[in-house]
């Protein structure tokens, strides 16, 4: 896969810089099945000479701790003009993704999905849609950047321009024009799933999105969850609406609502709506500089085709084609309500995983983590967890440091927690909401509540063991979350929120797990030796 710039208007704005795989954003979708090793060459053609590394997000590299792309973590970036093996083993079925994990680039376009597929998939499917969300800049990440680190921003993330679902969305030219853009209507197109009538579809949602949170729902269709980040969901809850943060991920089989009344065309609009408390830190930014329109609906469309089912199964992995924005009437409804006339939105808390293994009810070692914005010494509102901001080694990257056993730099330095233990994360979040994620593992929600009295308190709250399982959390604005999983993963894990700005800022923290463990049986590779050697 290579990675360059190439120019294009994934709203109608043209951008002459998006960061894609192969001259694509998002990158190409990666397909694999239980059991296989998944073999990628990342080459570095960024034309201004950026490092860069791919994140396989959700999936636990197990002994391949190398190939977790964690820049200056699990591995030295790679240097321009430079290529590189990532190959681990498929363990997991599920839906994951991969982006890079370098500045912010991921904003700029370098995702792409990757499915991995079980045998046999727990939900009876006939066919499959993948849907990426991501929020869109039409400032460069480098500008993005530059302004988020300096005391202008006074912490507050950039703003972002629209929303897109698999790589298309629409901006309003005539504001585009306004700011001396330009915006062309005949590139505003989106994306149309053909499907058949009488077949099952499970859908694939993935929010690869830098800060945004979606409201997600089909017009006239109900969503059966069944999967949660790569977990399959027991009692699988029924409803309209999914909010959806970024680096999560669901699927749902698609059910047309028993009170749905066709349209003519057999035409429903799927929709991502932008979640305006997502971007809760936009005080001191003028909302009213935006159109309704950017932070509306973002939409595609399912078509329902009647052909020859013996077609069928060529429709199942590419039925994207594009249909221009003029040439569709958004049908009237908006999503069609449940029987007794009410919206519906998911629960995460319903949800539990299918494998009927709850959290143990105990934990080993707990951390307790604020939230905080600090002024850091150039006057920068950092994010960070405990008024840390999190900065990156510059030297070696921590997890080659800590097997050749280097004292290991202070603001980087790891929570060393010991060999198959029960870890317990309390996060208390007197803010706007944050998706918190952790490598390596998928951990499970044991209790979430608001900060009315202060914060999570063992003595007045009650926590649950048989509660969802996932690998992206958001802490609710005002509210804390607490999370518990089992050591059982040798290695150096990221925990970090999954909006770009924050982590780029610092709300990022290590875990040093099994640390013993790890120099007695682990080796440096030669592939990351070899990439190290690349800086000189
Ligand atoms: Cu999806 Cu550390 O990232
Ligand atoms: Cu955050």
């Amino acid at each position: 896969m290579e990675v360059y710039y190439f120019s294009g208007s994934p709203d109608g704005v043209y951008k002459d810089q998006i960061l894609g795989i192969n001259g694509k954003f998002p990158g190409p979708t990666i397909e694999a099945d239980v059991g296989d090793t998944i073999e990628v060459t990342l080459i570095n053609k960024i034309q201004d000479r950026q490092n860069t590394t791919l994140h396989w997000h959700g999936m636990h590299q197990r002994g391949s701790l190398f190939e977790d792309g964690t820049s200056q973590i699990a591995q030295c970036p790679l240097p321009y003009g430079s290529f590189q093996i990532y190959k681990f083993n498929v363990t997991e079925s599920g839906t994951y993704w991969y982006h890079s994990h370098v500045h912010s680039q991921y904003t700029e376009g370098l995702v792409g999905a990757l499915i991995v597929h079980g045998q046999p998939e727990h939900y009876h499917h006939d066919g499959e849609l993948t849907l990426t969300l991501s929020d869109w800049y039409h400032r460069t990440a480098h500008e993005n950047e530059r302004w988020y680190l300096s005391p202008e921003s006074r912490g507050i993330s950039p703003f972002p321009d629209s929303g897109l679902i698999n790589g298309f969305g629409r901006y309003p030219c005539t504001f585009a024009q306004l700011q001396n853009r330009s915006c062309n209507i005949e590139n505003q197109n989106r994306p149309v799933f053909n499907i058949q009538r009488n077949a099952t579809y499970r859908v694939r949602l993935i929010n690869a999105g830098a800060v945004s949170s979606f409201n997600f729902s089909i017009d006239g269709h109900l969503l059966e969850t069944i999967e949660v980040d790569g977990i399959a969901a027991a009692k699988p809850a029924v409803v309209n609406v999914v909010s959806i943060a970024p680096g999560q991920r669901y699927s749902f089989l698609v059910f047309r609502s028993s009170n749905n009344i066709d349209n003519d065309e057999g035409r429903y609009l799927v929709r991502a709506t932008l979640r305006k408390e997502s971007l809760s830190l936009i005080e001191g930014q003028n909302i009213n500089e935006y159109p309704e329109a950017l932070i509306g609906d973002v939409t595609a469309v399912l078509n329902y085709v009647d052909e020859d089912l013996s077609q069928f199964h060529n429709l199942v992995t590419e039925t994207t084609e594009m249909f221009s924005y003029r040439e569709i009437v958004p049908p009237p409804a908006y999503h069609q309500l449940q029987a007794n006339g009410q919206v519906v939105y998911l629960n995460e808390m319903d949800l539990s995983p299918l494998d009927g293994i709850p959290a143990p009810d105990y934990f080993d070692t707990e951390f307790s983590i604020h939230i905080a914005f600090v002024s850091d010494e150039n006057g920068v509102q950092r994010a960070s967890f405990n008024g840390t901001p999190f900065s990156l080694p510059h030297e070696k990257p921590l997890l080659i440091s800590l097997l050749e056993e280097e004292p290991l730099p202070i603001h980087s330095f790891p929570l060393e927690i010991s060999f198959g233990s029960v870890v317990q994360l309390v996060v208390n979040n007197p803010f706007g909401p944050h998706p918190l994620h952790l490598h390596g593992h998928h951990f499970w929600v044991v209790g979430a509540g608001e900060m009315h009295a202060g914060d999570y308190d063992p003595s007045i709250h009650q926590l649950r063991v048989d509660g969802v399982k996932r690998d992206t959390v958001v802490v609710q604005q005002r509210s804390w979350v607490v999370i518990r999983f089992v050591a059982d993963n040798p290695g150096i894990w990221t925990f970090h929120c999954h909006m770009d700005w924050h982590n780029l800022g610092g709300m990022v923290l290590t875990f040093a797990e099994a640390a013993d463990v790890l120099r007695k049986e682990v080796q440096v590779t030669e592939e990351a030796m070899r990439i190290c050697s690349l800086h000189g």
